[in-house]
């Protein structure tokens, strides 16, 4: 399916600025000079304004067809999420043996992006859980199974094109040794956990974030891939994928290092909310006033791609469930366990301990009649007939910038329950029992938060918001 011009024009456009609420003004100064003249000095904007598109809306080339309802789009939504067979990680070294594949690679939300000089357009998938962002590229012998809504990049037609030599200090960067071509360009190999896996050249190029009248921002140097293989199937109906992780490539670090947008933060509109609302993803740097009143956690020094984070325990409707704090930690000697923010996976998936002990507790709170699943890990309810189901409050604990406090993330229920098993009459805890001792705080709960990731100062930020407004 090809993605209409209408949607690809809509999208472009509402990448827009923000006014200078959140950042001071000698920022914008230096912003204007990374980002080329083309910055609007008019507004003063510091902060730049992207949109997240759900793959559920309907201008996505990944949208379900008509007349799909709320409870299977959930249903498939958890399907996409159980099939990452990992936590954490999609990114795997080289061609390790390949993973067996589930299901295709499943991300959430694509972003559009625009690649040389005259820009060349395209819908990324956005993956917290990689740091590479590629697109496909003319000669591409190994691309024919991949479906795409968009032509191929081609380097020839862009005069801002700079391929990568093996011996540059990018190559080096991206994987030592470097890979090299028989022409001399440095090659990449890529794969994902799902057994999924890209190969091309790494190239720069210059990235146009918006084609807005007086506000286009263009920044050169960006490095990107420019592929030309790719595995059987897996990336079907968009044109690449956009790294959003914490590595050197991502596009986000990207930003922060040609651009001074040292942190990004997003508002997901609730699961709901998806087929008629994009979300808003905005780069800048943190308001030094907190006139959001953000609450920080700091970021672990964990790896190099996922945005691991302390947490330390959940609250039912105020009552502090029994887990024992080590069953969010992280071990390093079995590289195992630990919690990740990973908006690229819809639902949130704890350790068992940690699941086992959420599942009971709401056993105990609940009222409604419990449904018996075939798989017994959806854990779900007969609320039909009921007008306004009442549900336990979800908190989740982390800990707190300074070593011994703890802040909370405040779920509502939309964050906490939603229709998978595929009936609308039929309500299940959106929480799943991940397959190891990792945990990671999808996207259906991260919804209606305001949330700022900050890897300068390593650490995560956010309050509660309505994302729809
Ligand atoms: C979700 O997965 C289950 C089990 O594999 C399958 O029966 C169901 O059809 C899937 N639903 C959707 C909407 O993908
Ligand atoms: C693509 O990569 C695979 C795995 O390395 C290889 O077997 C295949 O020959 C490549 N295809 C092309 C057209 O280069
Ligand atoms: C659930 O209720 C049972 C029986 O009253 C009690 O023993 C158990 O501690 C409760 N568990 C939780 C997690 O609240
Ligand atoms: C669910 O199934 C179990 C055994 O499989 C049974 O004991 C229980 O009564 C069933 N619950 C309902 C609500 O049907
Ligand atoms: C839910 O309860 C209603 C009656 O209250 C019943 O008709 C329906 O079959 C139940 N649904 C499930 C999935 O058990
Ligand atoms: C996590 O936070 C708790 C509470 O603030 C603190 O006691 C603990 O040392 C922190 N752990 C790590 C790994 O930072």
């Amino acid at each position: 399916m090809a993605l209409s011009r209408s949607c690809l024009a809509r999208m472009l456009t509402s990448l827009t600025f923000l006014l200078a609420a959140l950042v001071s003004t000698s920022h914008a100064a230096r912003l204007t000079a990374a980002f080329q003249q083309s910055f609007d000095s008019a507004s003063n904007s510091v902060v730049i304004r992207a949109e997240l598109m759900h793959r559920d809306h309907p201008d996505s080339p990944l949208a379900p067809a008509e007349g799909t309802t709320l409870a299977q789009r959930w249903e498939a939504a958890v399907n996409r999420s159980d099939n990452q067979i990992a936590a954490r990680g999609r990114r795997l070294a080289y061609f390790q043996t390949p993973v067996k594949r589930i299901g295709g690679f499943s991300g959430e939300y694509i972003m559009s992006i625009a690649f040389g000089t005259p820009p060349q357009r395209f819908v990324g998938l956005v993956d917290t859980g990689s740091d590479l962002v590629w697109v496909q590229c003319v000669k591409c012998p190994g691309c024919t199974n991949f479906v795409q809504p968009d032509p191929f990049y081609d380097p020839t037609i862009s005069s801002s094109d700079e391929y990568i030599g093996c011996s540059d200090k990018q190559c080096f960067e991206f994987e030592s040794p470097p890979l090299c071509s028989t022409t001399k360009t440095c090659r990449i190999d890529y794969g994902y956990v799902d057994g999924s896996f890209v190969s091309g050249t790494l190239t720069t190029e210059t990235i146009t974030l918006s084609n807005t009248a007086g506000a286009n921002p263009v920044a050169s140097g960006f490095v990107m891939g420019c592929m030309n293989n790719n595995s059987e199937t897996g990336f079907d109906n968009y044109d690449g994928i956009i790294g959003f992780g914490r590595g050197t490539f991502s596009l986000p670090s990207q930003f922060s290092t040609i651009a001074y947008l040292r942190v990004f933060s997003y508002c997901l509109v609730p699961f709901a909310a998806t087929t008629t609302q994009t979300s808003s993803m905005l780069f800048g740097t943190s308001d030094p006033a907190n006139a959001l009143g953000l609450v920080y956690t700091p970021l672990l020094d964990i790896g190099t791609t996922n945005y691991y984070v302390n947490m330390t325990g959940i609250s039912l409707n105020g009552e502090a469930l029994d887990i024992l704090p080590s069953a969010f930690q992280y071990i390093k000697s079995t590289d195992s366990g630990g919690v990740i923010f990973d908006s690229g996976n819809a639902v949130t998936r704890f350790a068992p301990e940690v699941y086992n002990a959420l599942r009971q507790a709401v056993s105990n709170l609940t009222q409604y009649r419990e449904v018996n699943q075939s798989n017994l890990d959806k854990y779900c309810f007969n609320i039909t007939g009921v007008q306004t189901p009442m549900y336990p409050k979800v908190t989740l604990h982390f800990g707190g910038m300074d070593g011994s406090s703890v802040v909370d993330f405040d779920l509502g229920d939309e964050n906490s329950f939603g229709p998978y098993s595929g009936d609308e009459g039929v309500s299940c805890l959106a929480f799943r029992k991940s397959g190891s001792e990792e945990s990671s705080i999808g996207g259906l709960q991260q919804a209606n938060h305001y949330i700022e990731t900050d890897v300068e100062k390593m650490r995560m930020g956010w309050v509660t918001k309505d994302c729809t407004v």
